[in-house]
């Protein structure tokens, strides 16, 4: 198997191993999570594993919660989260993240955020010493304010692109209906102070600055050919 691949396959299959019965558990987005999500439904199907209510963070996650028979919930159904697994477009030493390559960051900042225990899932290429250096800050931003918002993140420091769709000509369009802004800064001095800034600009939903929400990130490891997780 493909090394980057097998990284994520292990940091999956280790985050799924982790959810007890009984419990609330946020599913994330992401190749990664992917394989949580598949992991979590074998234990379900084996019977490992009983009573268990998932929350998707968008289409993608709940698309394949149903194919692994992971039983649904809303936020509306239950009132806190035991768990989530998500992924993550970068990584810092504090365990701050830039999400959002998926276009799923301000569902995930929703559920991730609820969640007592928060695991980020990720391959060793994700590590960065300073937020913002490897991975362009995904901001979604309501379609009739994107020329008020692209003028005020280019303020902020930021080179802006709108994201486009891959065999689909045009924008991006997120599962809330709205469109995403990469926003490339070449490292982030103060996260926490940008996420704010972000969000206060008039017409921008979420930014896919997690700050202080992770409580463990995996990191799956291949060394000849040999996958290994680890925790920061
Ligand atoms: C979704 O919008 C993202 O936040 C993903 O969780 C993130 O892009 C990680 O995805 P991969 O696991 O596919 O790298």
């Amino acid at each position: 198997m493909d090394p980057v691949k097998l990284m994520k396959q292990e940091v999956g299959r280790a985050a799924a191993a982790q959810v007890k019965s009984g419990t609330v558990v946020g599913l994330g987005t992401g190749s990664t999570t992917a394989f949580a999500i598949q992991f979590i439904g074998e234990r379900i199907a084996s019977g490992e594993l009983k009573d268990i209510k998932g929350i998707p963070t968008s289409f993608q996650a709940s698309v394949l919660a149903k194919q692994h028979g992971i039983p649904l919930a809303t936020l509306d159904d239950v009132d806190h989260i035991d768990i989530a697994i998500d992924g993550a477009d970068e990584v810092d030493p504090q365990m701050n993240l830039i999400k959002g390559g998926g276009a799923a960051h301000t569902r995930e900042k929703v559920i991730d955020g609820l969640a007592e225990r928060f695991i980020v899932v990720v391959d060793s290429s994700k590590l960065s010493n300073k937020i913002g250096t490897i991975f362009a800050l995904p901001v979604e931003a309501i379609p009739m304010a994107i020329a008020p918002v692209t003028r005020a993140l280019k303020k902020l420091g930021g080179k802006v692109e709108m994201r486009m769709g891959i065999k689909k000509d045009g924008p991006v369009i997120t599962d809330q209906g709205n469109m995403v802004l990469d926003v490339t800064f070449n490292g982030i001095d103060n996260p926490a102070e940008m996420e704010k800034d972000i969000n206060n600009i008039p017409g921008v939903l979420d930014n896919g600055l997690f700050i202080g929400l992770a409580t463990e990130v995996l990191i799956g490891e291949v060394t000849d050919g040999e996958a290994t997780v680890r925790s920061m």
